[in-house]
């Protein structure tokens, strides 16, 4: 994958997010998540690629832009092949009530080599390098925990695990408090959530837990350039979504992934902070039209982490930036 591309994609998350920053706290999702897609959509006809979108903004009947399947990027010959996961405002409530941790984020990989997520949930599970190799997905939690804590070299009760705050995790919630581990509940945004836990003093050591299927793709593909672990395995909530799975190649509805089946070969993340988080500052408007923006971009093959401040001259943008609009 040319590592020249990264800055490419910086560029696109960045316009993504400060379109959708203007929505901050607004209290309107979908116009946040629209500013998003439509800068998005319009930032990659600039960049040379012959990109296919493989996790985007839904099937092509109910999204008209970022569809699954679209192709994206100036498709010359000799433009590189590749897939984009994407989504260009990971946290639209966060957004919409300015709210912790909400980003707009790209996974890229060669052809073929992003697991193809239904629309539906996932159970995963997310540790940074220190505790690679020892978590199971089908194991119970406390023993995950367990492990996770010995391979960081901490007491169970210093270990912190981030969970979406959700009537589905009361179980899981009792249980890892009664192990007595220290818990992060989330209203939003597992994406944000698992990468931090793949950087060392984000304060955050596992993620656990059910939350979107191809947020844990994008997840996966940002774990594997921490070389951190991943696992995760598909939960339907009726049989429409299992056949939509089937349609879509996934043949053992069952299976439990592992990161290299959800992300192989090398693959390339990029993200940018719309609204700040635990891994990264939101968009911030400066004096005299201009904004910073901090972005994360990381490469699987050289396990490069590049942290982007971006200073923005917004009058000088193509297209102007004044308006909520663009
Ligand atoms: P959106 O940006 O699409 O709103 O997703 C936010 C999110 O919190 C994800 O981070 C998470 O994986 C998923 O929703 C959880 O789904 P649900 O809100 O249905 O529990």
């Amino acid at each position: 994958m040319d590592r020249n591309l990264a800055l490419e994609f910086v560029r696109i998350t960045e316009a993504a997010a400060l379109a959708s920053s203007r929505h901050m706290g607004r209290g309107d999702e979908k116009a946040a998540d629209q500013a998003a897609v439509d800068a998005m959509r319009k930032a990659f006809n600039s960049v040379r690629i012959n990109g296919t979108v493989v996790i985007g903004e839904g099937e092509r009947d109910e999204a008209p832009m970022l569809y699954i399947g679209e192709k994206v990027g100036q498709a010359d010959n000799d433009a590189p092949h590749i897939d984009i996961a994407l989504d260009p405002l990971e946290g639209t409530t966060i957004c919409a009530t300015g709210g912790v941790g909400a980003i707009s984020v790209i996974a890229v990989a060669e052809r073929g080599n992003f697991l193809h997520a239904p629309d539906t949930y996932m159970d995963k599970i997310a540790v940074g390098s220190g505790a690679r190799g020892v978590i199971d997905i089908d194991a119970p939690p406390e023993d995950n925990i367990r492990k996770v804590a010995k391979a960081l070299g901490k007491d169970v009760s210093e270990v912190t695990v981030v969970i979406l705050n959700r009537t589905r995790h009361e179980e899981l919630i009792t249980r890892v408090r009664a192990l007595g581990s220290r818990i992060q509940l989330i209203g939003d945004g597992d994406v944000s959530a698992a990468v931090a836990a793949g950087i060392p003093d984000s304060g955050i050591d596992i993620l656990l837990g059910t939350g979107g299927a191809p947020e844990g793709v994008i997840s996966a593909a940002a774990m594997k350039c921490l070389n951190g672990d991943f696992q995760g395995r598909l939960k339907f909530r009726n049989d429409h979504e299992r056949e939509r799975a089937l349609r879509m190649g996934v043949k053992d509805l069952d299976r439990a992934y592992r990161l290299e089946d959800l992300a192989k070969g090398s693959v390339m993340f990029c993200a940018t902070g719309v609204t700040s988080g635990p891994l990264l500052k939101g968009v911030r408007f400066l004096p005299g039209k201009k904004a910073l923006t901090q972005s994360l971009v990381m490469r699987s093959l050289t396990g490069t982490t590049r942290n982007i401040e971006t200073e923005h001259c917004l009058e000088r943008k193509p297209g102007g930036f004044g308006s909520l609009g663009w």
